[in-house]
């Protein structure tokens, strides 16, 4: 079973220069291979968005623009992490908890993940993915 240790921040390579900044992901920055992306954006700072897991689908999440927290969990501990660097993603394993809060205005939420869009995969009962992660 996946743990929130096997979590971790990512960095993801940069050129900047006086026009600015450019951030790279290219495939080798990733672990899997990316089928989907998708952005989390005019999200209300009160808002709270993710209270899922997935069965098959890994994650990368960014803070392309301002900050946001993201709670990891795998039934035994939880951790929470502020995401506020567009070169800084957090993975995420499969069969991890998630929610995300404290959004930042103007907050964009980039998600790179290995999976198309499929609503089984999901586990969206906190109790039903307790049960499951205590095997
Ligand atoms: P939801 O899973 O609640 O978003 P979050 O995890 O950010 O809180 O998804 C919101 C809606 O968008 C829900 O009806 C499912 C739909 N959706 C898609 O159609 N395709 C996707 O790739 C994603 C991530 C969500």
């Amino acid at each position: 079973m996946k743990t929130i240790g096997d979590s971790k921040i990512i960095e993801i390579p940069k050129v900047h220069d006086e026009r600015g900044s450019l951030a790279v992901i290219e495939k080798e920055v990733v672990p899997f291979a990316i089928k989907r992306v998708y952005y989390l954006y005019d999200v209300p700072s009160d808002s709270y968005r993710g209270g899922h897991a997935h069965k098959e689908q890994e994650s990368v999440i960014i803070a392309l623009s301002g900050s946001f927290e993201v709670i990891i969990d795998d039934g035994k501990s939880r951790k929470r992490i502020m995401l506020n660097k567009p070169t800084q993603g957090l993975y995420i394993p499969t069969n991890i908890w998630r929610e995300i809060d404290n959004f930042s205005s103007g907050a964009v939420c980039l998600v790179l993940a290995s999976t198309t869009y499929n609503e089984d995969e999901y586990i969206r009962e906190y109790k039903t993915f307790k049960n499951q992660s205590m095997g």
